[in-house]
Order: C-alpha cells, then sequence, then structure tokens
C-alpha cells in the first residue's frame, strides 16, 4: 500500500470522529506489517483532557486485535501528530509516520519526530 493510499483510509475514518468540542475532526490509519489497516479517530469528552488522539485511538485497537510493538509498518494521519503521540510512535517501533502538513504529504521516522525520546 503506498502512503497516499494510507493517508486516504485515515481520511475516510475522520469522518467518523467524535469532536462536538473542538469540531476537529482527525482521523488515522495503522499499516501492519501482515498489511491489515486499522483506523482511528480523536474521541473527545466533556472533561477535556479525557479526549483520546486518532493515533492513539488506532494503535489501541490495533493492540486490542493482538498487536505488538514491532508490528506496525507506518501510521498515517490527517493532521501533524502531538507530541504525546510522537512518544506512542516510538514505544511501537513503527518504521514512518506519514501526514499532511503545511498541504505536503510528510514521511519521518519516529526518531525525527522526537529526538532523544525518553525511554524504560
Ligand atoms: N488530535 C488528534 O487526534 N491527534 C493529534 O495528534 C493532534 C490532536 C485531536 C485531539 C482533539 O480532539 C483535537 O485534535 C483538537 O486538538
Amino acid at each position: 500500500m503506498t502512503d497516499a493510499e494510507l493517508v486516504q483510509h485515515a481520511r475516510i475514518a475522520a469522518a467518523n470522529a467524535y469532536a462536538p468540542y473542538s469540531k476537529f475532526h482527525v482521523g488515522a490509519a495503522a499499516l501492519l506489517r501482515d498489511g491489515r489497516v486499522i483506523t482511528g479517530v480523536n474521541v473527545e469528552n466533556a472533561s477535556y483532557p479525557l479526549g483520546v488522539c486518532a493515533e492513539r485511538c488506532a494503535l489501541a485497537r490495533a493492540v486490542a486485535e493482538g498487536v505488538r510493538p514491532g508490528e506496525v509498518e507506518a501510521v498515517a494521519i490527517t493532521a501533524s501528530p502531538c507530541g504525546g503521540c510522537r512518544q506512542w510512535f516510538h514505544e511501537f517501533g513503527v518504521d514512518r509516520v506519514v501526514f499532511l502538513h503545511e498541504g505536503e504529504l510528510l514521511a519521518r521516522r519516529p526518531d525525527e519526530l522526537l529526538p532523544d525520546s525518553f525511554v524504560l
């Protein structure tokens, strides 16, 4: 699957975002090494900090299906990923993160998005 196709999955998913507070719909799509695509959306909450980002939603859904770090090839997002999600990309060892930034489709490694990141 091309990065452009993966972003298209994220775009389609964004229509299901639950974002009544920010009205900012985000979609994500995780491409697994076995070829499966698992999507996610941002899910907001009246208690604002409890909201979940689209890419973390996608990765959490993948984990629920038994996926573990090292098994995710790429994650595409319809927005530039926040700092917390960048830490998640490290944890999952994804090869690349694909996202639209200022009209341009970028593909970055997690260490480019968050250098010298926290590890246990
Ligand atoms: N959001 C994401 O889903 N992913 C990000 O990486 C950036 C922010 C969501 C969270 C919130 O629901 C909305 O975008 C506005 O911040």
